[in-house]
């Protein structure tokens, strides 16, 4: 073994994974995407919409679970792939995975740049219109600027050594905490029941394409995978931390969900700060601003969380010769990923500069939900090569049936996605292709 193949440090525990595991989950998706989902699709209905993707989240997070607690080494769904089908399949879900990650990354410094550049711009002091948004001449905006540097600030802190980067993490997720508590509190006082009424004033097939929206808000759950290699006890501590991680933003999302639209009439939810924007409607603007600028702060650990996984993801496929050794390097110093954190945010940072919001996250959802499916059907691979989980493996429950609903319901909502998304998704797929054909296959 090289200097070049150092070992990552094994110091992290259930609850630090908890931790990284909301901190990556609950972010754009509740703090954002709430509002146009309730207004555009769900209604009051968005409660729902919320159920069914938490469900979907919950089948594929067995799944993860049984994975990640028998094959507890870094790389998620690349690695978990290679184990129980051939190194193109494998690379499929790796090349889609990546795509996830960067997709969200650069999802959530747009969403957050937003909040600031609203919030630069109620202060008075507004950035040129040019560096306020990506790519749109009509609107007069070129590129992002401060999804950019922000994105690469995380970046930054991200190179530094895995124990302090969460250790912020894990600060700030105890204020995202406390400010969703507040809301749901002091909402609950100023819930009006006639405007959960009509519960679905679009119909199901609104619910359904909500759920597809909101999916994005329970992404980042599979960054807990991503950390195998530096967990102390990975057989035990993954599958906790990934199914706790889940049940916890399930049930904060419906809460959150049920108090929006209960004070709030759906119709006037076409915002970007809905959950400010609530509090606001009823006078609470001391707390609203509160919850803005935690908003603004909390945000931030998603990133953190997103970037944080990619570069182990990175790390781990070139480990395996699918991406340029180059990226397979642990730093002396910090016994992080340095290569493949600054290439992951770097490219990151492009992408959130320049282009929308709503293209990116509709991507990530269809990449994420291909890679679900493979996963479903990936167990029923792994429990016919490599048979039942052995004692202290965590198992899914009714395997093939499980899965088989899994694949079932994700392939149901990647059909609510609309033309364009397909069309570069398919783009997407066939860079995949090409790139394996010319670099990776050789591996
Ligand atoms: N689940 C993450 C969010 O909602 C991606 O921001």
């Amino acid at each position: 073994m090289s200097h070049h193949e150092l070992k990552m440090k094994k110091n992290l525990k259930t609850i630090d994974l908890v931790l990284l595991g909301l901190g990556a989950v609950v972010g754009t998706g509740i703090f954002v995407i709430t509002g146009t989902a309730a207004n555009e699709y769900a209604g009051p209905g968005l409660v729902f919409s919320f159920m069914i993707a938490g469900l979907v989240i919950i089948l594929i997070g067995l799944c993860y679970a049984e994975f990640s607690s028998r094959l507890p080494v870094a790389g998620g769904p690349y690695a978990y792939m290679l184990a129980v089908s051939g190194k193109r399949i494998a690379w499929i879900a790796g090349w889609f995975t990546i795509w996830e990650y960067l997709l969200a990354s650069a999802s959530v410094a747009s969403g957050w740049s937003g909040y600031l550049n609203g919030f630069l711009t109620s202060l008075g002091i507004p950035l040129p219109t040019i560096f306020q948004a990506s790519y749109d001449p009509e609107a007069g905006t070129y590129i992002d600027l401060i999804a950019i540097l922000m994105t690469l600030i995380v970046t930054w802190l991200v190179a530094q050594e895995a124990k302090k980067a969460l250790r912020l993490n894990n600060m700030l997720f105890f204020l995202k905490f406390i400010l969703i508590a507040l809301f749901i509190v002091v909402g609950m006082f100023y819930i009006e029941p006639n405007n959960w009424t009509p519960v679905m004033p679009f119909g199901f097939s609104g619910v359904a394409s909500g759920a597809t929206l909101v999916f994005f808000a329970f992404l980042g759950f599979d960054s807990i995978s991503m950390a195998a290699e530096e967990v102390e006890a990975p057989q035990k501590s993954l599958p906790r931390g990934i199914l706790l991680a889940i049940g916890i933003s399930t049930l904060l999302y419906i809460l959150v969900t049920v108090v929006l639209t209960g004070i709030v009439p759906f119709t006037d939810l076409g915002v970007k700060d809905p959950v400010a924007f609530a509090l606001r409607y009823v006078d609470q603007n001391i707390i609203a601003a509160v919850i803005s600028v935690g908003a603004i702060l909390t945000l931030l650990t998603v990133l953190i969380a997103m970037l944080y996984g990619l570069a182990r993801l990175l790390y781990a496929m070139s480990k395996g010769n699918l991406l340029p050794r180059y990226l397979n390097h642990v730093d002396n110093k910090t016994g992080t990923p340095q290569r493949a954190t600054w290439v992951a945010g770097s490219i990151a940072a492009l992408f959130s500069g320049i282009i929308p919001l709503q293209s990116l996250a509709e991507l990530t959802n269809l990449v994420t939900l291909v890679v679900m499916m493979m996963l479903a059907i990936g167990i029923i691979l792994l429990r016919k090569q490599q048979g039942e989980p052995v004692k202290g493996q965590f198992r899914v429950p009714w395997v093939p049936f499980i899965p088989i609903v899994t694949v079932l319901i994700t392939g149901y909502l990647i059909l609510q996605l609309g033309a364009l998304t397909w069309l570069l998704f398919f783009f997407c797929f066939l860079a995949g292709i090409i790139i394996y054909f010319f670099y990776a296959r050789k591996a």
